[in-house]
């Protein structure tokens, strides 16, 4: 299956970006969803919204049934972008991510429908 690759519009300016990732073989009911936003758009809800719209789109129109997203431990605004978007924390993968030098966890979110 072909990804999903969206724009985030704001006033009609292009302000982030969010994507579904889909899986395949024996993971093929999976998919990953991923977004960025533009810090001078942050704060506003943005992002949350984007992600409670692309998963209802996603689980409406795939067969999916599961949605999920691994971000940085340090990560907070993303780890509560997920959460109020309905996410489940269901685990901390420990230091599993290396990024500019430094070693930290990741939490995988998800959805299972
Ligand atoms: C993470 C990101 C997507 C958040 O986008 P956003 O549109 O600002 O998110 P929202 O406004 O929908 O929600 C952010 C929430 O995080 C909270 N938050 C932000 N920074 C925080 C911090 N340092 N500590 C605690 N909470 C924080 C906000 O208060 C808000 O929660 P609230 O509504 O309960 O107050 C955006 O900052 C971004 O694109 N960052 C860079 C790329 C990135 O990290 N992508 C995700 C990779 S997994």
């Amino acid at each position: 299956m072909t990804d999903v690759h969206l724009c985030i519009e704001v006033d009609g300016e292009a302000a982030g970006s969010i994507s579904i990732l889909f899986k395949q073989d024996v993971n093929r009911r999976s998919a990953e969803i991923g977004y960025f936003l533009g810090q001078q758009f942050w704060g506003r809800g943005i992002t949350t919204a984007a992600v409670v719209a692309l998963t209802e789109y996603a689980f409406a129109n795939f067969d999916l049934c599961r949605l999920y997203a691994v971000v940085f431990a340090p990560n907070v605004a993303s780890a509560r972008v997920l959460q109020k978007a309905g996410y489940e924390l269901e685990a901390r993968l420990h230091r599993s991510i290396t990024k500019d030098g430094q070693t930290m966890d990741s939490l995988l979110f998800a959805m299972v429908k």
